[in-house]
Formats: structure tokens, C-alpha cells, sequence
């Protein structure tokens, strides 16, 4: 029986992927040294073990039932392994490395995971298969994969935060862009943004990515480039973190509490006279024409202090691919450095789009943090999965998050 052209989609191109998202996860890990994998290098985040487990045990839990028919060999551990945390409140996860099982029955947990799956997708691959009636192979498939890839980004913030002394070093992953030292922005005129994916369309989207609309965006002037190190140590210098009126006040509380003063990358030497940047694997001194990485909560004080604002997603989706008839094209207004080098910061508290449906076979993946307390990042860092780079695809985090691998750039908004 001949192939359809979906059951090839299937065997050549989404098998390959997710077998290729397997490699670089398992690569980050290989990153940790055996005595480390208990650690917790982000409070807010589970120890590193629970991520050797879940990637599998998601695969499985999506998978299983819908596309494949799997004997469902250690239920307690598909569940312990299910879902990821991101606490809100400031209440932080409290459980001890003996909570979590061994290594060895983890390790062998995923191998045996990984085996069945692979026996199960084999059977698509050799001619017809069962698809779920509701879902097709190729959504769940770009799922999997997805979800896979968006952990290879998070987990490198994560292994990024764990001490030079816990990892196994590589080849320095290629480095940051340089920001040029021109302090420009570009007026964008009023005109369309179109956002969001259609529906039934070819290209896979998330939940939170639907419906495409088009929103009337006023006239306003966005910084041609990201802030540079060096514009944010000009803040820093001039008392920017001391400063009440520059703060929201959930954000000053933040800042107190935590005695922060500087960003998440940057490591001041004991003088307190050289700056530098804290990389995966060594320190550098404070390159000054890298993008800044810093919390929402830090750039938004920058952006006041400059007497800007954040872009908001409308704003950063019209001035990347905004066009005078409403159709999206790539950076039409000469805006530079939107994507790869950094995600940005937007002032928008991530909600759903008029029309929204979860995934029922994911229903938690957007609506879960519909909580008015996590806002939109765009763009994408050099550590994001090129499948992601589509205009529609949404990022979001706390605005007290300091390590994800996210600047930002202002914006001028004329007086209303
Ligand atoms: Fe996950």
C-alpha cells in the first residue's frame, strides 16, 4: 500500500525532528556531572532530575492513547514526571533530593520510555496507522517536539545559573551579537499588526497562538537596536536600582527582598570597580555591546528612567512584520536585531486572543498562566529552535524571572 502524503510527513520529517530534539536535550545533560543532578540552580524550578523525566513522560502522556496503544509500564511515574512548576506568590518548592527516585531508575525509566515509544512510531512509519480520530499524528508530533525544544532553551538557563564547578565544559556555544552603539529609533506610522495563526492553516501553532486578527496601532517611535550593556550600566551608574519613583511597587518590594542591584548575568569583582559577565561555562569581562539580559521588572525601570516605555506585543508585532496594507513582511520599517539575539520584553500581560480554544490533550500549556501575572516576550534567543521563529509564536514569564535569555528595547509613544 502506497504512503499518504501525510504518513510521509510523519516518517521524514517529524520523526527525524523529534529524534534530532532528543539529541540536544540529552546533550544538555550530559552538561551536568552525575554528583549534580539533584541540584536546584533555579529556586523556582524543579531539581534538574524531574527534567530527565519529564521530557519522556510528557511524550508518553501525549502520545499514548491518541496515536499510539502503549502498555502503560509505570503509571506513578508518568505522573510524578507530568508537569513543571512556576510558583506564584513567591512560594517556592520545598522538596529534598530524597524525595525524587534514583538516578538509575530515572535513567532507565526514560530509556524504556524512549523504547516503546520508538516501537510504536516505528509502526507509523512502515504504512497506516491508527491517528486519533480528533488529532492528527503531525500536531502531536510538532507537540512533542516543540514542547521538547522550548526545554532545550529553558534547561540552558537553568544549567546556565549552576556553578562552573558542577558542569562539564564544552565548546563555547556561539556567542551574542554585537549591538551597534547607535541610539536611534524609527518612527513606525499608524497602520495594521496582524497577529495571531489562522486556523487550518498549513503551518503548527499553540493554543495561544489563534485566532489571527489585524489591531490599529497609533503612530510610535521603537528603538532601532536592543539596549547594550553599556546603557544599562549607564542606568546602574546613576542610582537606577536606588531610585523609589522608577519601580512599580510589586517590582521595589522584589528588588528589596532579593537586595538586587544589578542583572542576573553580571557579577561585580569585590572592589566593586570591573564588572563582568557570567557565561555557561566561564566569566568574561562585561562585553559592552551585547544586548542587556534582564528581568521585565529591571527594564521596565530602565525604560522609565529613559523616559520610554516597553513596547507593548502590538507594537513589537507592527514595528517586526507591520506593513501599510495589513499583510506581514520582515522588518519593514528597519528595525534591527528581533529575532536570535535575545528575546524582548513587552509590557503586555500575556491573555488569550478573542477565539482562544486549549489544546484538549494540553488544556494547562497557555490558560494556566492566564493569571494577569506573566507577560509576553518576542523574538527568540540564539538558543531558540529555528521551528519557532514564526511571527505568531508567544513566550511569556514572570516579571521577576531574571534568566531568561531576554532584553528589550523602548519605545516613544506621541502624547494622547
Ligand atoms: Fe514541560
Amino acid at each position: 500500500m502506497l504512503a499518504t502524503k501525510a504518513e510521509l510527513h510523519v516518517s521524514r520529517e517529524l520523526l527525524p525532528r523529534l529524534s534530532e530534539a532528543r539529541r540536544r536535550t540529552d546533550e544538555l545533560f550530559d552538561l551536568v556531572r552525575p554528583d549534580s543532578l539533584y541540584d536546584r540552580p533555579i529556586p523556582e524550578r524543579h531539581r534538574i532530575i524531574f527534567y530527565i523525566g519529564h521530557l519522556e513522560a510528557f511524550d508518553l502522556n501525549l502520545l499514548n492513547g491518541r496515536l499510539l496503544s502503549l502498555a502503560n509500564s509505570d503509571p506513578d511515574l508518568d505522573r510524578l514526571f507530568a508537569f513543571g512548576i512556576d510558583p506564584v506568590g513567591g512560594g517556592l518548592p520545598t522538596d529534598q533530593p530524597s524525595d525524587w527516585p534514583s538516578l538509575g531508575k530515572v535513567r532507565q525509566y526514560v530509556q524504556r520510555t524512549r523504547d516503546e515509544l520508538d516501537e510504536g512510531l516505528g509502526s507509523l512509519r512502515n504504512g497506516p496507522h491508527r491517528a486519533s480520530a480528533e488529532f492528527s499524528s503531525a500536531l502531536l508530533l510538532n507537540v512533542a517536539i516543540e514542547h521538547r525544544l522550548m526545554h532545550a532553551e529553558t534547561l540552558a538557563y537553568m544549567l546556565h545559573r549552576l556553578p562552573y564547578n558542577r558542569k562539564n565544559p564544552r565548546p563555547i556555544p556561539p556567542r551574542l551579537t554585537l549591538v551597534p552603539d547607535i541610539s536611534t529609533m524609527i518612527e513606525v506610522p499608524q497602520g495594521p499588526a496582524m497577529l495571531g495563526l489562522e486556523r487550518n492553516g498549513d503551518t503548527f501553532g499553540w493554543d495561544n497562538e489563534y485566532e489571527r486578527h489585524w489591531v490599529d496601532i497609533p503612530a510610535f517611535a521603537i528603538d532601532r537596536y536592543k539596549i547594550r550593556n553599556s546603557e544599562y550600566l549607564d542606568f546602574i551608574n546613576s542610582g537606577g536600582y536606588a531610585n523609589r519613583t522608577l519601580w512599580s511597587d510589586a517590582d521595589w518590594q522584589w528588588k528589596e527582598t532579593n537586595g538586587i542591584s544589578h542583572p542576573a548575568f553580571w557579577r561585580q569583582d569585590d572592589n566593586g570597580r570591573e564588572w563582568f559577565w557570567k557565561g555557561m561555562f566561564n566569566e568574561i569581562p562585561l562585553p559592552p555591546d551585547w544586548p542587556a539580559y534582564v528581568s521585565h521588572a529591571e527594564a521596565s525601570a530602565y525604560a522609565r528612567w529613559a523616559g520610554k516605555s516597553l513596547p507593548t506585543e502590538d507594537q513589537w508585532q507592527r514595528a517586526a512584520y507591520g506593513s501599510p496594507d495589513g499583510q506581514g513582511r520582515q522588518y519593514p520599517f528597519g528595525v534591527e536585531d528581533m529575532l536570535g539575539n535575545g528575546w524582548e520584553w513587552t509590557s503586555t500581560v500575556f491573555a488569550p486572543f478573542a477565539g482562544f480554544e486549549p489544546f484538549p490533550f494540553y488544556p494547562g500549556y497557555s490558560a494556566d498562566f492566564f493569571d494577569g501575572k506573566h507577560y509576553v516576550i518576542k523574538g527568540a534567543s540564539m538558543r531558540t529552535a529555528a521551528c519557532m521563529l514564526r511571527p505568531s509564536f508567544r513566550n511569556w514569564f514572570q516579571p521577576h524571572y531574571q534568566y531568561v535569555y531576554a532584553g528589550f528595547r523602548c519605545v516613544s509613544n506621541p502624547l494622547a
